[in-house]
């Protein structure tokens, strides 16, 4: 094998009921210093042994990250936490109660023995701890806090199965536990809780009506800003990158449905006659309205959830395909459906359009 290419074991696993071994043989091969791809119920995570310099510089590599962007620690129970926390305030505490296992991450204050190079040179930490049985037993295996960021290669869609993991990471990690697709499809929700007031930084499953049960007041990081451009300079460093993108370009068209479907529509006729190959993101049940371009759906217009499920693998099922020009189809700003507007936003890199009826 070429130097830095790796074998990469690629083993199945039942998510309510993994087989020991793979998972004792998993966990082996993180307390040694090697990178391991896990499912989780938001995304797949590529996690490595959080104590360990070497091993979390390879994430990096691997991935081709920003040394400036700061990767999450997963534990798999609250307590490990405190372990690892200068300080753990109280609402941070309960809203690990409400929410862990879950999709929230929490930005506390500050890091003890875990490598500097997971806090990217921030004086804050992220956890959290994943609701998979199979990340949670590979956790405990491995017997040290797992830095995993999302497994992809840097600006691609975020891997929401085994598969798109390989595509991504064959040969340059140790090992993929395939468990099946993750369930929420959107990465979780990430939470400072450093100040007085919690802000998030990332919107995901957790939202933000249901982290203000907990805590009353949360607010939404500035540059998370409604017209999805970045205005200011968000605190989460992962957020100022183009992310999630598919490999043509993407325009997002955004507003009521049937102005979306009508907008769409005489923008693919633009398109065409210059002779573009289009694709179009939408709904299920709307593809009928497109004719002459490849129609890829996420999801019903009824339920959010099904289209953060399916998102990034109809992202990433436009590449190969020849397409030139990707139109997608917005969604409502609204509970989930803010964190999917965040991830079309990103992927879109800023081309966004937004449609009134003016009639
Ligand atoms: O659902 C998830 O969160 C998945 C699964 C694998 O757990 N992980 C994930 O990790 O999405 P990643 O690395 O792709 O995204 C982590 C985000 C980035 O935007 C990063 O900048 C932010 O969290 N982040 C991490 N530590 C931070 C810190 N100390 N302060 C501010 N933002 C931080
Ligand atoms: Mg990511």
């Amino acid at each position: 094998m070429a130097p830095g290419v790796k074998k990469t074991f690629f083993w199945q696993v039942d998510k309510s009921c993994p087989d020991p071994e793979i998972v004792r043989q998993a966990g082996l091969i993180l307390r040694q210093g090697g990178l391991v791809a896990f499912p989780t119920e938001t995304v797949y995570g590529l996690g490595a042994n959080a104590l360990d310099d070497r091993a979390v510089k390879s994430i990096f590599t691997a991935k081709g990250r920003p040394q400036d962007n700061p990767l999450i620690v997963h534990v798999a129970d609250i307590e490990t936490v405190y372990n690892y926390a200068k300080s753990v305030p109280l609402k941070a505490r309960r809203l690990m109660e409400q929410f862990w296992p879950g999709p929230l991450t929490l930005i506390l204050s500050g890091g003890r023995y875990i490598s500097e190079l997971v806090s990217a040179g921030l004086p804050s930490l992220a956890f959290r701890m994943p609701d998979h049985r199979v990340a949670l037993e590979l956790i405990k295996e491995a017997g040290v806090p797992v830095a995993a960021p999302s497994a992809n290669i840097s600006g691609r869609p975020s891997p929401t199965t085994a598969d798109h993991v390989q595509m991504d990471l064959q040969g340059r990690i140790n090992a993929i536990l395939d468990g099946g697709p993750s369930g929420w499809g959107v990465e979780s929700t990430v939470l400072d809780v450093t100040g007085e007031i919690p802000v998030i930084l990332r919107p995901g499953g957790i939202t933000p009506d249901d982290i203000s049960a907990v805590t009353g007041l949360v607010e939404m990081d500035r540059s998370l800003g409604k017209n999805g451009l970045v205005c200011g300079k968000p605190r989460s460093p992962g957020m100022k990158y183009r992310h999630y993108a598919p490999s043509a370009p993407m325009v997002l068209v955004e507003g009521d449905a049937p102005d979306v479907v009508r907008e769409i529509k005489r923008l693919s006729r633009e398109y065409i006659q210059q002779g573009k190959i289009v694709g179009v993101l939408c709904r299920e049940g709307n593809q009928n309205e497109y004719s002459g371009v490849l129609a890829i759906t996420a999801g019903t217009v009824f339920d959010q959830f099904s289209v953060a499920a399916q998102l990034f693998d109809a992202l990433r099922r436009f590449d190969n395909t020849g397409v030139e020009v990707i139109l997608a189809e917005g969604v409502e700003d609204r509970g989930l459906g803010m964190a999917v507007s965040n991830r079309l936003r990103k992927a879109a890199g800023g081309n966004i359009i937004r449609v009134q009826n003016l009639v």
